[in-house]
Formats: structure tokens, sequence, C-alpha cells
């Protein structure tokens, strides 16, 4: 059949890249792995995997030879040692994901202890700056790097100061990356996905009705199509909210 007639499906730009996801044993790190790897992306996990199961789980989703290590994302020596196995095993990075986070518990500032603080913006904010500083020298010219912020980037939710603070924080950490690589053209998206049906919501809103949330998948489709434009153009802002409105 002549080229031009071919169909081609407009993720198999992805086909052979490798992709380094974190936060990926669940919720949207998880179907942002499974969505690349369907896209013919080998796929590298890291989160802290705290439970065993969870690796064997994975690796029956994904393929028995899942490459899934234990990485906390606070931890300078442990993002470190990933990067260095991440090496070991495909020698690139081409995607890199950096979507660990956690949301600590819906408290107003004057209740707020500084442990808690200090956990999410550990998490959320120096966890993405850690992961990109020890990916970036794995990754070449026409890579991608995206980072999931959330709408609590543009807005703020009330009880929850930390977890704005930190995306805040992580949108002006995307925002200066994306300048500081233009001249080697890696493409930084910054991902804002609104309210999601994943784990996250029992720390801060156990009881958050769940029916008009996005699911995990939907936004890994989205964050696939971002990744298969051609490597010149970049979706720079990739907001989804659920279509019925906030919760
Ligand atoms: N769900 C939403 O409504 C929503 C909306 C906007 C943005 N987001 C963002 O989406 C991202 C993923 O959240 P989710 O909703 O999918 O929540 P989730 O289901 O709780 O998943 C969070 C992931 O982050 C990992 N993680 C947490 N702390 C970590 C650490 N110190 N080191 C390494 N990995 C760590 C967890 O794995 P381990 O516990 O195994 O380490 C897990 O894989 C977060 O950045 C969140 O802010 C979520």
């Amino acid at each position: 059949m002549p080229a031009r007639l071919r169909r081609s499906k407009s993720s198999d730009s992805l086909h052979g890249q490798i992709a380094a996801v974190t936060g990926a044993s669940r919720g949207i790190g998880l179907a942002i792995a499974q969505a690349l790897a369907d896209a013919g992306c080998q796929v590298a996990l890291a989160a802290r995997f705290r439970d065993a199961r969870q690796i064997s789980h994975i690796r029956q989703k994904l393929g028995a030879d899942t490459f899934a290590e234990p990485c906390d994302v606070r931890d300078e020596r442990s993002v470190s040692a990933f990067f260095a196995a991440v090496k070991q095993r495909f020698g690139r990075v081409d995607v890199l994901v950096n979507n660990a986070g956690i949301g600590g518990p819906s408290r107003k500032v004057a209740q707020l202890s500084l442990a808690d603080w200090r956990e999410v913006i550990e998490t959320n904010l120096s966890g993405m700056f850690l992961c990109t500083r020890a990916a970036l020298p794995l990754m070449k010219r026409g890579s991608s790097i995206v980072n999931n912020l959330s709408v609590s980037a543009k807005g703020v939710f009330p009880g929850m100061a930390a977890y704005n603070a930190s995306k805040h924080g992580a949108a002006g950490f995307t925002n200066t990356l994306r300048e500081e690589l233009r001249e080697q053209r890696i493409r930084v998206i910054g991902l804002y996905p609104g309210a999601t049906d994943t784990a996250i919501w029992e720390q801060f809103w156990p009881q958050a009705p769940r029916q008009r949330m996005i699911s995990p998948e939907t936004i890994a489709r989205a964050v696939v199509f971002a990744l298969s434009l051609p490597p010149g153009a970049t979706v720079e802002e990739l907001v989804i909210a659920p279509t019925g409105g906030a919760l």
C-alpha cells in the first residue's frame, strides 16, 4: 500500500521510546505507564512500592520483564540510584513523566504541622526537581518531559495550602525548565488534571463524590496524544477538567 494511503496511529511515533514514570504504582502514574507501554514504549516505573505485591501486580499487567524499582522521590540518593539503574538497563530516557505526588491532610494553615507541610513540598516539588536533574543527562534532543501539576496550580483549594503551594511551585519550575530546554529541543508539558478518580482523595476527602471525576485512563490518553505530536510542537499546558464542573 502506498505510504500516503497508509493510516498510521498517532501514537506510532512513541514506538521504541524509553519512558520513565514516577509515582507509577497506582492511579494516574500507572495509567500513563500502561498507555505508554501500549503505544510501544519500554517503561521504567518508580514508586516507593512499600508493598512488594504491587510490583508483581504491575508485571502481570504490563509484562513479566517490566522495569519497576523502588524510588523515593524525596531522597536524592534513592533518585540517583533509580536513574543509574535506568541508564544501565536502557541507556537513555526519551520521555520523563514526573507524576509522584501526595495530597496531605486537609487542614487550615493555623492547624497545619511543619512535618505535614514539609512532606508535601518535598514530595511534590523537590521530588520533581530531583528526578528531572537526575534524568536530564540521559535525555537527548527531541525528548519530552511531562510534569503532573494540577488545577490547584492555577487556582487554590482552602484547607490545602501545602498542596496548592507545591503545585504552584511546580508550575513555576515547569515553566522555567521549558525555557531552559528550548535550545536542546526538549519539550516540557505541564499537565493540569482536575478531579481524577484515584486513591489520593483518601488523604484529604475520603467521601468525595467520585461519579463526576475523570478516570486515570482518560488523563493517560491525553498525555499519549500530546507526546505523539511531532517533536517540533509542544502542548505546553494540558488542562483536563470534568465536563460536569467542579465537585
Ligand atoms: N487524582 C486527582 O484528582 C489529581 C488531580 C490533579 C493532579 N493530580 C496529581 O497526580 C499525581 C498522581 O496522583 P494520583 O491521583 O494518581 O494519586 P495516587 O493514586 O495516590 O498515586 C500517587 C503515586 O505517587 C507515588 N508516591 C507518593 N509519594 C512518593 C514518593 N515519596 N516517592 C515516590 N513515589 C511516591 C505513590 O506510590 P507509593 O505510595 O508506592 O510511593 C503513587 O504511585 C500527583 O502528583 C497528584 O498531585 C491528581
